[in-house]
C-alpha cells in the first residue's frame, strides 16, 4: 500500500509536466493566465535568484518536488509581478523572503498558506497599491514585514490580519493619507512602526491602544499639523519618537519617560517638554529661544543647530545641568555670554561650529571640565585670540576638533587647520574684541561673502579683492 503513494505523486508530476510542456501552444492555467514553469534551482545558487520573470497572469510551478532546508530566498535582477502561488508548499522552511525591487504588484489569495516558518519578509521597493484583508493569512509567525517604497495609498482594518507576532513593520515612504482606526489593533506584539515619509494628516485617536510594547514609531515626513503625546499614553516602553519633517510650528510633548525625541525640520518656533526626554534633535527649526522644558535636568542631549537663536541671553542652560551633547552650530551667534556654560560640568560635545564669533572670554571653559569633543570651524575667528584658545584650552587638554574648509584666498590665516584673520589696524585692535562694531562689522560681511562663496567657488579671486577693499574701508 505504502508504494503505491510514490507513484502517485510521479503520475500526478508527469500531467503537470505534460501540460506545462504544452503550454508553449498557450495552455491556460486553473486561473485563467499562462501556465508555465520556472525551475527556480536554475536561477539560484547560494539563497540569490536572478533572472527570474513572472507575469501577472502567469500560473508558475517552481520545482519537480518541495525543496526542504531552503531557509532564505533573495531575489536580484528580477521582474515578479506576484509571489508565485506554490512559493510556500516548493520552499516549505522558508524563514526569510527578500524580493526588493522587483516590480511586484499585487498578491494573489491566498498567498500565505503553508508559510508557518516565514519569519522576515521584504518587499520594499515594489509596486504594491494594496494590502488585502486577512492576506497575511498562515504566515502566523512573521515577524519582520518591511513595505516601504511601495504605492500603497490606503491599508484596511483587516491588511495585517493574523500577524499576531509582528515586531517589526515599515510602511515609509508610501502613499497613505489616512489609517483606519482598527489597523494595527492585531499587532499585540509590535515594537518598531515607521510610517515615516506618507501623506498622512491626522491619525485617529486610540490607533495605537492595543500597542502597548510600542518601542519605537517614526511618523516623519508627513502632513501632520499637531501631534498629541495622548497618542501614546499607553506606551511605557517608548524610546524613540520621530516627528521630523511635519510642518508642526508649535508643539507640546508630554511623556513621563522617552530616551529620543526626533523632531528636526519642523519650522518649530515654540516647544515646550514636560516630562523626562534624553535627547532632543531640534535641528533645522525656526527657535529663536530655547525649549521650554521644566525637567531640563534630565536631559542629556540638545541640538539645537540650524536655528535663529542668535546670541543666548540670561543664562538659559543654567538647568540643563546633566547635558553630554550640545549642538549650537549655525545659530546666528556672534557671542557667547561669560557664565553660559557654567552648569555643564559633564558635557562632553560641544559644536559652536558655523558661526560668527570673533572671539570669547577664555573663561568661558573654565566650567567644561569634562569635554571631549569641540567644534569651533567656519567663525570668525581672531587668530590671536585663537591661539590662545588652542594652548590655553583645546590643545592643552587634548580636545578632539575639526579644521575650517573655508579657502585660502578668504584667510588670513590658519592655527591648527582653523581659519583667521587678524585684526587690519591699530584702532580695531585697541577696542575689545567681539564688542567692536567695526570688526562685527567685517565679520557680517566675511560671512556673507562665505555664504556667496559657497555658491560660486571659481570666483574666489575677484571676491577676495572685494575683502581686502571692504577691510580698507573700515
Ligand atoms: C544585476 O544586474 C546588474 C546590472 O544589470 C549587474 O551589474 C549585476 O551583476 C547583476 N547582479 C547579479 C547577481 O546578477
Ligand atoms: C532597482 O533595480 C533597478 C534595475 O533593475 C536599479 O536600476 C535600481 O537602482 C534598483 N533600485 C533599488 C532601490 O534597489
Ligand atoms: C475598524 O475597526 C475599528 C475598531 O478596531 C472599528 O471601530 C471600525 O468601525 C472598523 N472600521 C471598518 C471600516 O470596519
Ligand atoms: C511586552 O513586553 C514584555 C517584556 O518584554 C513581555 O513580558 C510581554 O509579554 C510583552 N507583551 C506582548 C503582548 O508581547
Ligand atoms: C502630562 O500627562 C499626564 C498624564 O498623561 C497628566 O497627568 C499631566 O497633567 C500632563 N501634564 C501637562 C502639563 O499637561
Ligand atoms: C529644513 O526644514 C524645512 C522645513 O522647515 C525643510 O523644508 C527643509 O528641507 C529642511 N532642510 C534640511 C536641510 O533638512
Ligand atoms: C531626572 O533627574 C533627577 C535629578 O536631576 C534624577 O534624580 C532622576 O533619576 C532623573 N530621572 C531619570 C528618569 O533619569
Ligand atoms: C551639529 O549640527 C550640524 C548641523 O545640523 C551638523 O552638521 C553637525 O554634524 C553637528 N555636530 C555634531 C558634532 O554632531
Amino acid at each position: 500500500m505504502w508504494l503505491l503513494q510514490p507513484l502517485l505523486l510521479a503520475l500526478v508530476v508527469c500531467t503537470v509536466l505534460r501540460s506545462t510542456i504544452g503550454s508553449a501552444s498557450g495552455a491556460a492555467s486553473p486561473t485563467g493566465g499562462q501556465l508555465r514553469r520556472i525551475w527556480l534551482q536554475d536561477h539560484c545558487t547560494a539563497n540569490i535568484c536572478t533572472g527570474v520573470e513572472i507575469g501577472r497572469n502567469d500560473y508558475v510551478i517552481l520545482s519537480q518536488a518541495p525543496i526542504a532546508k531552503q531557509l532564505m530566498l533573495t531575489f536580484i535582477n528580477s521582474s515578479i509581478a506576484k509571489i508565485p502561488h506554490l512559493m510556500f508548499d516548493t520552499f516549505p522552511d522558508l524563514q526569510l523572503l527578500r524580493m526588493e525591487n522587483c516590480t511586484l504588484e499585487t498578491f494573489e489569495k491566498p498567498q500565505f498558506e503553508g508559510a508557518s516558518n516565514l519569519m522576515s519578509l521584504f518587499l520594499g521597493h515594489n509596486r504594491l497599491k494594496d494590502i488585502p484583508k486577512n492576506i497575511f493569512l498562515g504566515a502566523d509567525n512573521l515577524a519582520t514585514l518591511h513595505l516601504e517604497n511601495n504605492l500603497l495609498k490606503v491599508l484596511h482594518n483587516h491588511s495585517f490580519h493574523a500577524l499576531k507576532e509582528l515586531k517589526d513593520l515599515s510602511l515609509a515612504d508610501n502613499q497613505l493619507e489616512q489609517l483606519p482606526l482598527g489597523v494595527f489593533a492585531g499587532l499585540r506584539k509590535l515594537l518598531d512602526l515607521n510610517l515615516a515619509g506618507n501623506r498622512l494628516r491626522a491619525l485617529p485617536r486610540g490607533i495605537f491602544d492595543k500597542n502597548l510594547n510600542m518601542t519605537r514609531l517614526s511618523l516623519a515626513r508627513n502632513l501632520l499639523a499637531t501631534f498629541e503625546s495622548e497618542l501614546l499614553k499607553l506606551q511605557p516602553r517608548l524610546t524613540l519618537l520621530d516627528i521630523s519633517g511635519n510642518i508642526l510650528h508649535e508643539l507640546t510633548l508630554n511623556f513621563s519617560l522617552l530616551e529620543q525625541v526626533l523632531a528636526h525640520s519642523c519650522d518649530l518656533r515654540r516647544l515646550t517638554v514636560y516630562g523626562v526626554i534624553k535627547e532632543l534633535d531640534l535641528h533645522n527649526n525656526s527657535l529663536r529661544e530655547l525649549p521650554h522644558i521644566p525637567l531640563a535636568s534630565n536631559v542629556t542631549s540638545l541640538d539645537l543647530s540650524q536655528n535663529p537663536l542668535g546670541n543666548l541671553q540670561g543664562n538659559p542652560l543654567r538647568r540643563f545641568t546633566a547635558l553630554l551633547r550640545l549642538n549650537l552650530s549655525a545659530t546666528n551667534t556672534n557671542e557667547l555670554a561669560e557664565g553660559l556654560f557654567k552648569k555643564q560640568t559633564h558635557l562632553q560635545m560641544l559644536d559652536i561650529s558655523a558661526n560668527t564669533i570673533y572671539s570669547l572670554k577664555i573663561t568661558l571653559f573654565d566650567s567644561l571640565k569634562a569635554l571631549q569633543y569641540f567644534y569651533f570651524q567656519q567663525n570668525n575667528w581672531n587668530c590671536d585670540f585663537l591661539q590662545l584658545l588652542m594652548s590655553s584650552f583645546v590643545k592643552k587638554r587634548d580636545i578632539s576638533f575639526m579644521e575650517d574648509l573655508t579657502a585660502p584666498e578668504l584667510v588670513d590665516d590658519y592655527v591648527d587647520g582653523i581659519a583667521c584673520w587678524y585684526e587690519s589696524d591699530k584702532i580695531s585692535k585697541k577696542c575689545d574684541g567681539a564688542n567692536s562694531e567695526a570688526a562685527l562689522e567685517l565679520s557680517i560681511v566675511r560671512n556673507e561673502i562665505k555664504a556667496f562663496t559657497e555658491l560660486v567657488e571659481k570666483k574666489f579671486v575677484r571676491v577676495y579683492r572685494m575683502l581686502e577693499e571692504m577691510k580698507l574701508k573700515l
